[in-house]
């Protein structure tokens, strides 16, 4: 197993370059699913999740190359079924069922489990599915889902539901007739699958609204592609300059997906200038406690939950953040309170009351995103930080341990 030391109190100071959308590559990856020439995809992140979702595609016959860029053809592709072994790793695995069904009008996919931040059920994936004329069976953990043919519905979410949005946006490219997602997700990597399918051929309106229509096609052509940058990476390391002090541009962001976080990082205090190739972010003294409820998008994203605490945990106030998406995405509280934290959580709110620092200490990765607020509380903490368990990390973030020390962190990563 492999930990990362931070040795912290260091102002980081530079410019970093953000990665492809690794929420954006998992769909995109799997739309290629649709199609039987060479698609070919850009600025692809090197992530753990994404290459699970490679594997995937290879075990559906499906030929996946890489050079610089990455490159999948599905002509070759022979076999309907997610296995449990990968599945189980990477919940978005179930992004495959959609374009399966759409395809081989067959798939069979392991459920995912739970997950650390809650139970992450897909019954609107499965109802949406059973609408547009799928039998849907749920046997000895897998998903089996099968249709003559896909005709287009109305598919109303309860909630709005980023894969199941895209998984439905998948399987309708080909159904027959018109389908209306409604209270469908508006997330910009919604938004990037749905370019890619249009580029594939395919007919959708309204992608990045609640309601999405999508009138299915004979066919889809493979296309190329370039994957949009990753905004919580972005905001990660926004959060990075603020809570040490620092001064970094954040280069290749597209502010235009990230509303919400600036305006809560400017709230907070941090200084944020546009440049024409990127942001320049620099933290101040004090920083200034806020309060924030996480929503859909353009809602502030509960990805950057984990985050913000930490950055609230240096304020001087008391800070409320509200986890409306996910019932247990408080993981990182405990870790954090073996710095020195002062966080209270009630119900679904994190009461975080302000502390003069944190110091160093051993702590535990619980979920991807919980370990990005551990390296972000280490780098502002004094003295040595040991994060184990640290694979989690590395499901959603490309060299975050060189970008951070190119920024001047004192951080590194150790076979434990
Ligand atoms: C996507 O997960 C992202 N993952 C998550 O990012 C992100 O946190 C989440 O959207 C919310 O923005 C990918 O895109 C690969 P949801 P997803 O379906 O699609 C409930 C990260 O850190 N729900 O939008 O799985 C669900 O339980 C990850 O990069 C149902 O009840 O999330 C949750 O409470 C973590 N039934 C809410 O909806 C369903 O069928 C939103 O979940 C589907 C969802």
């Amino acid at each position: 197993m492999e930990k990362i030391i931070i040795n912290g109190g260091k102002r980081l100071i530079g410019e970093v370059e953000i990665s492809g959308a690794k929420n954006a590559a998992l769909p995109i990856l799997a739309a290629s699913i649709l199609t039987e020439g060479w698609n070919t995809f850009s600025n692809v992140p090197n992530l753990r999740d994404v290459e699970t979702i490679k594997k995937l595609l290879i075990g559906l016959g499906v030929k996946v190359e890489e050079e610089k860029d990455v490159r999948i053809n599905a002509a070759g592709l022979n076999n309907y079924e997610a296995p449990y072994d990968l599945v189980k790793t990477m919940r978005a695995s179930v992004l495959v069922l959609g374009p399966l069904l759409a395809r081989l009008k067959k798939a069979k996919v392991a459920l995912p489990g739970g997950c650390a931040i809650g139970a992450r059920p897909i019954n609107l994936h499965l109802n949406g599915l059973a609408a547009l004329g799928a039998k849907v069976d749920l046997k000895h953990g897998y998903v089996e889902a099968e249709a003559k043919s896909l005709k287009g519905a109305t598919i109303f979410f309860d909630i709005p539901t980023v894969t199941g949005t895209e998984n439905l946006m998948m399987a309708a490219t080909l159904a027959d007739g018109v389908t209306t997602l409604e209270n469908a997700a508006c997330e910009p990597e919604v938004v990037d699958l749905a370019n890619v399918l249009k580029k594939m051929g395919a007919d959708i309106r309204g992608e990045g609204t609640e309601v999405i229509t999508i009138e299915g096609v004979k066919e889809l052509k493979s296309t190329n592609h370039t994957i949009i940058p990753d905004r919580i990476e972005a905001g990660t390391f926004m959060v990075a300059a603020g809570i040490t002090a620092g001064d970094i541009k954040v280069r290749n962001c597209n502010i235009a997906h990230m509303d919400a976080v600036f305006s809560k990082l400017t709230e907070a205090g941090i200084k944020l200038t546009y440049e024409n190739d990127g942001v320049r972010v620099i933290g101040t003294k004090p920083i200034r406690s806020i309060d924030i409820k996480t929503l859909p998008y353009p809602g502030f994203p509960t990805d950057m939950q984990a985050q913000m605490m930490v950055l609230m945990c240096f304020a001087n106030g008391t800070s409320i953040i509200s986890e409306t998406v996910f019932e247990n995405r408080f993981m990182h509280v405990s870790e954090l309170r073996r710095m020195g934290a002062d966080i209270r959580i009630e119900g679904r709110s994190a009461i975080v009351k302000g502390v003069s620092g944190l110091n160093g200490a051993p702590v535990m990765a619980t979920d991807l995103r919980a370990s990005a607020s551990l390296i972000l509380a280490g780098l502002a903490s004094e003295g040595k930080t040991e994060i184990s368990r640290i694979y989690h990390i590395d499901r959603g973030y490309e060299r975050i341990v060189e970008k951070l020390s190119n920024l001047g962190a004192d951080i590194k990563r150790v076979r434990d």
